[in-house]
């Protein structure tokens, strides 16, 4: 048994990034559950890396919503768009959060505080597959699609399954089958067992999972012990090219299982 505490923060970072056969993992310290400040050392880490992996010239950053992203998001400043344009699109349609939690917030946010651009997805949450084929091809959702698809970066987070299931307001037939499945994580829209399997996928438009391994940055920000289960079933599925960026909380609980 690894005992993560007992190593320094770097081979506590190297063991995880091993671990889940990943890029690069970031530990920062504290516990996100408990203190709210950590949330202030995970946005640096994703600003820094972020300006650490994206090329100079034309990025187009495709983002997820959730408190996480939302809380990073405050952190961006212009000086990320030196030698850069930046371009931030929601990486998916509506997923039924609340307004400020929204990828399309998020990447609003982004844009304004870096002086890139963005460009917003609007589309509803309930609509019949009729509405849903002419929303495809009305101009301004076809061209944020368009630009999805050319993303060369995707930043987002990794929820507990039942927190999200709740949050996000499914109803009791998808709340017994995430049960029955014994789904421990959740991120764009796809519910996890422990295995890394997914049990239950959220249909919406935009970027697909399936996609993800074709993008160069892939960064993940994910924090707290609440979410160590969710992290570690998430991540044994996670393309190799990702940055996991998390917090002492989570990275401890997971170093101590495995
Ligand atoms: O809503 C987008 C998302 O990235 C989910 O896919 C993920 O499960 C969730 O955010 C995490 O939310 P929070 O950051 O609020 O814990």
């Amino acid at each position: 048994q690894l005992m993560g505490q007992q190593l320094g923060m770097g081979n506590r970072e190297k063991n995880l990034a091993a671990y889940f056969q990943i890029e690069q993992c970031i530990i920062v310290p504290g516990n996100l559950d408990k203190q709210s400040r950590v949330i202030t050392d995970l946005s640096r880490a994703t600003y820094e890396t972020l300006d650490f992996l994206l090329p100079d010239g034309k990025n187009i950053i495709a983002v997820m919503g959730g408190t996480t992203m939302a809380a990073v998001a405050n952190r961006f400043d212009e000086n990320l768009s030196r030698n850069r344009e930046l371009f931030f699109v929601p990486a998916r349609g509506g997923l039924g959060e609340s307004v400020e939690i929204q990828a399309n917030s998020i990447s609003a946010k982004l844009a304004e505080a870096t002086g890139g651009k963005n460009q917003a997805l609007y589309v509803p949450e309930q609509v019949g597959k009729e509405t849903y084929g002419f929303l495809l091809k009305e101009p301004s959702v076809k061209k944020t699609l368009d630009l999805i698809k050319k993303a060369n970066c995707v930043i987002y987070s990794i929820g507990d399954a039942s927190h999200m299931a709740q949050r996000r307001g499914l109803d009791n037939e998808i709340l017994a089958l995430l049960e029955d499945n014994a789904a421990v994580a959740e991120s764009f829209g796809e519910f996890y067992n422990a295995e890394g399997e997914v049990v239950y996928k959220i249909p919406r438009i935009g970027m697909q999972s399936s996609k993800l391994t074709t993008i160069p940055s892939v960064i993940i920000v994910a924090a707290g012990e609440s979410k160590a289960e969710a992290i570690k079933a998430y991540m044994k599925n996670a393309p190799s090219q990702t940055w996991l960026i998390t917090d002492e909380g989570a990275a401890n609980q997971i170093l101590k299982g495995i």
